[in-house]
């Protein structure tokens, strides 16, 4: 896989467009008001048909918090999570329903739509929908498939009922064929510390309604950025404590990932309710067995111990 980005940005009063050569510049992706994110199978195949060319609009002037935010600019853990995304058989997410959250400017959702997502709720703050709204339309995936509507976890109880929501969606839209919860429910770099404690996303609401939104069948992806180790921490406990599955994928191994993209400071998570996999279902039934035996031997121990 190749991923090349480039940047229209404004140098001494000219308009420039620039290519990203080596890895991530996180300055330079900032400083553009447009990019171009291309994801394709080699270099030579960026300027073929089969490479995927993703818009990306930003808003670098509203990025403070009065504003927009930092959903107004691209941050690396889409990039990253995206490349992953590109590097699964294209076959991988046709017919999926996504779910998006604290979407920013949507490269993740828009990118499903591309690769054959039936339907995407792309969902932020609600300062940050124009502009996800407007990357949707610029790259020809609003309407039918990619939704933008706005989902805030950690304020109020209203975002569980709108989860609700989102899950009777996707029921309706599934027609019966499929379960009322998304196939996929997606973010990056969604927790973190702010500058500002009280714009600080609360971890633990974050990771309740990925749960909340999850069914049998339910995968969960999230991009990590290493900011603190106290977030994440906070993020690794809570993850532990709601699902049954839960691994950090190893760049490394992808295949296809390219090598410049491995960094230290994006994780990718990967979770979910249950395990599909015969031979997770088969050692949790045998810790379950163990524990049941162990326990019935310190109940016989103890009623034989001599008084
Ligand atoms: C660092 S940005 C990442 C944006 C995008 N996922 C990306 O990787 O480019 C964090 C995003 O989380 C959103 N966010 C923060 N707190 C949130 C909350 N409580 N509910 C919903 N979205 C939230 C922000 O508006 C912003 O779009």
């Amino acid at each position: 896989m190749h991923v090349s980005l480039s940047f229209e940005s404004w140098t001494d009063g000219e308009r420039q467009v620039k290519t990203l050569v080596d890895g991530l510049d996180r300055w330079e992706v900032h400083c553009a008001s447009r990019l171009t994110v291309t994801f394709s199978d080699d270099i030579e195949s960026t300027c073929l048909d089969d490479a995927i060319r993703l818009q990306v609009v930003q808003a670098p002037r509203a990025l403070a918090n009065e504003k927009m935010g930092v959903g107004a600019c691209l941050w690396d853990g889409s990039i990253i999570l995206g490349t992953y995304l590109a590097c699964q058989p294209r076959h991988s997410f046709i017919g999926c329903g996504v779910v998006e959250l604290g979407a920013g400017v949507g490269l993740l959702s828009t990118l499903l739509c591309k690769l054959g997502a039936r339907k995407v709720y792309a969902t932020d703050l609600a300062k940050v929908l124009p502009l996800l709204q407007e990357n949707a339309d610029v790259n020809g995936c609003a309407g039918e498939v990619m939704e933008v509507m706005a989902l805030e976890w950690g304020v109020d109880t209203d975002h569980l009922v709108r989860a609700d929501n989102l899950n009777e969606s996707f029921g309706a839209s599934a027609a019966g064929t499929r379960d009322a919860y998304p196939d996929l429910v997606i973010a990056s770099d969604v927790t973190y510390h702010d500058n500002e404690a009280s714009m600080q996303p609360d971890t633990v609401e974050f990771v309740k309604l990925c749960r909340r939104l999850c069914g049998p069948r339910t995968e969960v992806l999230i991009g990590l950025e290493r900011r603190s180790g106290s977030v994440r921490d906070a993020f690794i406990a809570e993850i532990r404590k709601r699902f049954d599955v839960v691994s950090m994928v190893d760049l490394r191994k992808v295949r296809g990932f390219p090598k410049d993209l491995v960094v230290d400071h994006i994780d990718v998570w990967r979770l979910r309710l249950h395990s599909t996999c015969a031979k997770e279902k088969e050692k949790k039934k045998n810790q379950k067995k163990e524990k049941k035996k162990s326990a019935e031997n310190i109940t016989r121990d103890r009623s034989a111990a001599p008084l």
